[in-house]
């Protein structure tokens, strides 16, 4: 069975995409029709880029949960919702039906209420990928709470500051989580990031490795404690909360070229009308397909093709706890082949590294049922695209390769699977409702095709982001100020002679590491925190499996002290703790190299030009180094590279 909006064959898309453009609030109305509300709209579509100001079915009422979960009770109370595969394939996966899925969401929805939890109130969570942390997640939304789930990599500190910059109160979490081999003590960087903390009122606790964890009395709870008491009252409904359609659902912080992670925040109406558009239509999804996405639910990938798009779309959706390579680099092919899973959405920082495995681990798995695969979060060499076409896909499966961004809270260019051509490294075309373009420095519009530039958005989507958490002048000038009228991306892009667009990479300081957004600033800041560094400079540079790699330039005090110290490998791994300890693990740089000096201008800004290519292997054309401070410093780092 299909849907009502789904986009059906090439000619739709072309004429679905043109009335979208035209006409964007009759178009994007006339999807919305088929939504459950508590209240219709009675505005479609306000807004200008220069506030900005971007206001969606203003009017309307609405609980996202009950689109994910109520209005599919009677059709697929018995259908599962959610498949969860648990790290340890010895230990048994659970599936949630979608009434099972209510009736857990709507008991930690009391949960919540009862300890205080109200709506606007905000929610940090950080668990390990198990169904209560999308029953958190949608407890939140259905009492009206702001969630702010911060992936579970990230360190005491960055939760410290991620707490502190949206004033929660509350936070959800548990005693570890299983990725791997390995059991990472999550309460217990809680525990560290509440020190000092004193906004914070209740952090509730589920078990899932029961490593010994701290109780603090009055502040934590056991999340099967609470549960049990709103199970003794034999409570299984709750009455999803009413939410202004421009409410805001959620935060997430991410990265950019400055030193400190922006909250992105998405509302309630525009984002799952998006999410759930564009996973019905990008993947080709049909009714009692299984879909596999493999992102974490701390990214976006998570909250929208995990969460959000497939349950509103009323799909089977499958979490993963664990990692692609253990207990071996076949677990990705093992899932796939025991839940007979039809489609695959991953990154191609996870396939090249399977890729490394060669064929062994592919072999003796059917994947016969897959339909369409996917990418996400970088640009996918071609290389990996056909392996992934060759190998996995068994050149019957289109691959979708999707582009778009935390802040844009859906997929705004992408092949539709088997509808629209797909073209290896190629994000290809616009889905209905987007409208990119391409402008040079000047923010002159570069028309025509076999063209490139900085990618730009001409007018809002549904889930176009809304505002930085507490900081709205932020959002202006981080999006909305580069070019006038224009969303920028932060990407530049290229658009070849049939009008496809090829994302070339991120044209700001923002790196992406294994499809994870790091900001250069936020690793250098964690760089200098150490005691013995003067000053850092960070860049990106090509790595084979993780698209980029970072590079630390670094001016360590005084040459004597690494004799001191240790020797520089010593030092190297000092530096690695003191970027886990602020940022977390996933910061740490690639490479470090010690300098003596880094190039600056005469005004003292860094070159970091030259440090990237330099980085990039590049020793011949530097550019133009004759304005830098001491010209000399370039010898000396060239020669020291790593
Ligand atoms: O540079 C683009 C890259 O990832 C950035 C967004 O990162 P994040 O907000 O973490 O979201 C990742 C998941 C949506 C973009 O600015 N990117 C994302 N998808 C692609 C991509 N680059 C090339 N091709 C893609 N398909």
């Amino acid at each position: 069975m299909s849907y009502p909006y789904q986009i059906t064959n090439i000619e739709q898309y072309h004429r679905d995409y043109k009335r979208s453009i035209e006409d964007p609030a009759e178009f994007w109305s006339t999807i919305a029709e088929h939504f459950t509300w508590k209240k219709k709209w009675h505005t479609t579509l306000n807004w200008n880029f220069s506030e900005p100001k971007i206001e969606w079915f203003k009017g309307a009422k609405l609980n996202i949960t009950e689109n994910c979960l109520d209005r599919h009770l009677e059709k697929f109370g018995d259908t599962p919702a959610l498949i969860w595969e648990p790290n340890d394939p010895d230990e048994h996966h659970r599936i949630l039906t979608y009434r099972k899925l209510y009736e857990k969401v709507c008991q930690f929805s009391h949960v919540l209420k009862n300890n205080g939890v109200k709506k606007g109130d905000r929610v940090c969570i950080y668990m390990g990928m198990i169904p209560e942390l999308a029953i958190a997640v949608l407890a939140c939304a259905r009492v009206g709470a702001i969630h702010s789930v911060v992936f579970g990599g990230f360190s005491a500190q960055s939760i410290a500051d991620r707490l502190y910059d949206a004033q929660a109160e509350y936070i959800v979490t548990c005693d570890g989580a299983y990725r791997g081999q390995k059991d990472i003590p999550l309460k217990s960087v809680i525990d560290d990031a509440l020190i000092g903390n004193r906004i914070v009122k209740k952090v509730i606790v589920t078990t899932r490795t029961r490593t010994p964890v701290s109780m603090i009395k009055g502040r934590d709870l056991w999340w099967e404690d609470e549960i049990k008491k709103v199970e003794t009252l034999g409570l299984t409904d709750f009455p999803a909360e009413e939410m202004d359609a421009e409410d805001p659902l959620f935060i997430l912080y991410t990265s950019g070229s400055t030193g400190k992670p922006k909250g992105v925040v998405h509302s309630c109406a525009g984002y799952m009308l998006f999410t759930t558009y564009t996973f019905v239509n990008v993947f080709q999804y049909q009714q009692g397909d299984i879909h596999f996405c493999t992102a974490d639910i701390g990214w976006i990938t998570g909250h929208s093709y995990i969460l959000y798009g497939p349950l509103s779309a009323g799909a089977t959706t499958l979490m993963f706890e664990g990692v692609p390579t253990w207990p071996d680099a076949g677990r990705f092919w093992n899932i796939i082949d025991k839940f007979k899973v039809n489609i695959l959405y991953t990154a191609p920082t996870a396939i090249r590294s399977l890729m490394g495995f060669g064929l062994g681990p592919v072999h003796g798995h059917d994947l016969s049922s897959l339909k369409v695969l996917g990418t996400v979060g970088e640009p996918i060499n071609e290389e990996a695209w056909h392996w992934y076409d060759e190998h996995i896909g068994k050149k019957k499966c289109p691959i979708v390769d999707t582009w778009w961004q935390t802040e844009t809270g859906g997929i705004l260019i992408s092949n539709l699977a088997g509808i629209t051509p797909s073209k290896p490294s190629f994000a290809t075309l616009p889905l209905p409702g987007v409208h990119p373009i391409l402008v040079d420095e000047n923010g002159k519009e570069v028309e025509g095709n076999n063209v490139s530039g900085n990618l730009c958005i001409k007018s809002p989507w549904p889930s176009t982001i809304r505002t930085t958490y507490g900081d709205h002048e932020r959002c202006k000038t981080n999006y909305f100020a580069t070019y006038p009228n224009l969303y920028f991306t932060g990407d530049g892009a290229l658009r070849d002679e049939n009008g496809f667009y090829r994302i070339t990479g991120r044209v700001d300081d923002v790196l992406n590491v294994s499809g994870h957004r790091i900001g250069t600033a936020e690793v250098e800041n964690a760089i200098n925190m150490h005691a013995n560094v003067v000053e850092s400079a960070v860049v990106g540079y090509p790595h084979d499996i993780k698209g980029q790699g970072i590079y630390a330039f670094v001016i360590y005090q005084g040459s004597h002290a690494q004799n001191t110290h240790g020797t520089a490998e010593m030092i190297r791994k000092d530096i690695h703790q003191t970027v886990s300890r602020i940022i977390g693990a996933i910061a740490k740089p690639d490479k470090i190299q010690f300098v003596s000096g880094l190039p600056k201008t005469r005004s003292g800004k860094i070159m970091r030009r030259i440090l990237r290519k330099i980085a990039e292997g590049e020793t011949e054309n530097l550019g133009d180094i004759s304005t830098l401070l001491d010209p000399g410093v370039v010898e000396e780092i060239k020669n020291g590279k790593l």
